[in-house]
């Protein structure tokens, strides 16, 4: 550490978002004066808040913010305020253009069940046992959701299709991620697919198949997707890396989320293309229905702090000391009214988020 600063583009949105990011910013300022790094924050509305300031979800100068950061965090946008705007005024079309510029081929949903929390999720403490710890990588830009798609009428009523379509070196590139993130974790990928029906499926195992050769360190095991369901219900302690394409991605890392308990905990990281900045958000939305009382869980856009300085900056040290921190208080609280053990006292955002921060200071 020394010279280097990292430029990083904070863009709270609406509801909630603002009062999480926050907390998330302070925590990496607690790193930066701990670690010796610096950090500059450049703000930049989106969303609602930037519709109201300024007629657009996603004006020119979030943009340039973005575009000259070296990684993006994110809060959450929408509301019902602004439901009835017309799409381009809607926030969610701002996260979509956000999104699209960043041009991430690889969307990452760390799935963790502390100890601590096992029995308060929907699973058995004896399913949860030592702990859940799983990195589902999604595909996001191909597959069905991209594929040609059509709605023609017929003699009977209508006729709709998609197609799922992919390539050699779209499935390469985030089957390489996924194994190479792997060597930073316990050296497992498991790889879903549906390879007993699909073709485009097949070409995925032959790819993955390839692609391993390359890492001769790190396990590769195959998983139907019907049966990678029940597995992550069943037996969640056997997932390491899970690498998956985007439809099966985008259901498999929801089922994912509701093994944790509180949606509140859960961060993601969205990357890919050299020379776009990676983006960093919690997993949850706005939640109007708690915004603005001081009591929503800063956790999940701390540990998306977290994974931005493992996977933006490299900072594997200083990630750590930030999910231990929070790990701690997992165990030992202050806890926001969504995680509370019964009877135990309720804290604020930025109670927890000041209680991590320090912890953070007393580890590195
Ligand atoms: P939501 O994730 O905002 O809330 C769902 C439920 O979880 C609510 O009861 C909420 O209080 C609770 N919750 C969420 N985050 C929490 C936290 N950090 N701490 C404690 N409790 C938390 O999803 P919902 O209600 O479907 O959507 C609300 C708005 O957010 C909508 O406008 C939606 O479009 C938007 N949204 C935005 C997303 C984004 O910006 N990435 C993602 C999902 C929804
Ligand atoms: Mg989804």
């Amino acid at each position: 550490a020394g010279s280097m600063t990292y430029r990083i583009a904070v863009l709270p949105g609406d509801g909630i978002g603002p009062e999480v990011t926050r907390e998330a910013v302070r925590v990496l300022e607690a790193v930066g004066a701990a670690a010796g790094i610096r950090f500059e924050f450049v703000e930049a509305p989106i969303g609602g808040a930037a519709v109201d300031a300024t007629g657009d979800p996603f004006p020119p100068e979030t943009e340039q913010a973005c575009l000259a950061a070296d990684a993006i965090l994110l809060g959450a946008v929408g509301g019902p305020r602004w439901d009835r705007e017309p799409v381009a005024r809607r926030p969610e079309s701002g996260l979509l253009r956000l999104r699209k510029g960043v041009g991430a081929y690889a969307n990452l949903r760390p799935v963790r069940v502390h100890p601590a929390l096992a029995g308060r999720g929907p699973l058995r403490p004896e399913v949860v046992g030592g702990g859940i710890d799983i990195l589902i990588v999604r595909e996001l830009t191909g597959g069905l959701y991209y594929g040609e798609r059509g709605v023609q009428q017929e003699p009977f009523g209508e006729r709709a299709y998609d197609t799922m379509v992919y390539t050699t070196p779209e499935i390469e590139r985030v089957v390489r991620m996924a194994f190479q993130l792997a060597r930073g974790r316990r050296r497992r990928v498991i790889s879903v697919d549906k390879s007993n029906v699909l073709e485009t499926s097949r070409l995925w195992r032959r790819v993955t198949e390839a692609v391993a050769e390359e890492f001769g360190d790190v396990e590769l095991e195959h998983m139907l997707v019907d049966n990678a369901a029940m597995q992550l219900v069943r037996n969640p302690g056997r997932f390491d890396v899970l690498v998956t394409e985007n439809t099966f991605g985008d259901i498999l890392s929801d089922l994912g989320a509701a093994l944790c308990g509180s949606l509140g905990l859960l961060p993601s990281a969205s990357l890919g293309l050299p020379g776009r900045p990676p983006l960093f958000e919690p997993v949850h939305g706005s939640a109007p229905d708690i915004a603005g009382r001081g009591i929503a869980n800063p956790l999940g856009a701390i540990a998306s702090a977290a994974m931005m300085l493992r996977y933006a900056f490299g900072l594997e040290r200083e990630a750590r000391a930030v999910e231990e921190a929070v790990d701690d208080l997992l165990a030992a609280g202050p806890w926001t009214p969504d995680i509370a053990p019964p009877g135990a006292p309720v804290a604020g955002t930025e109670d927890v988020g000041r209680a991590v921060a320090r912890r953070v200071r007393e580890r590195l």
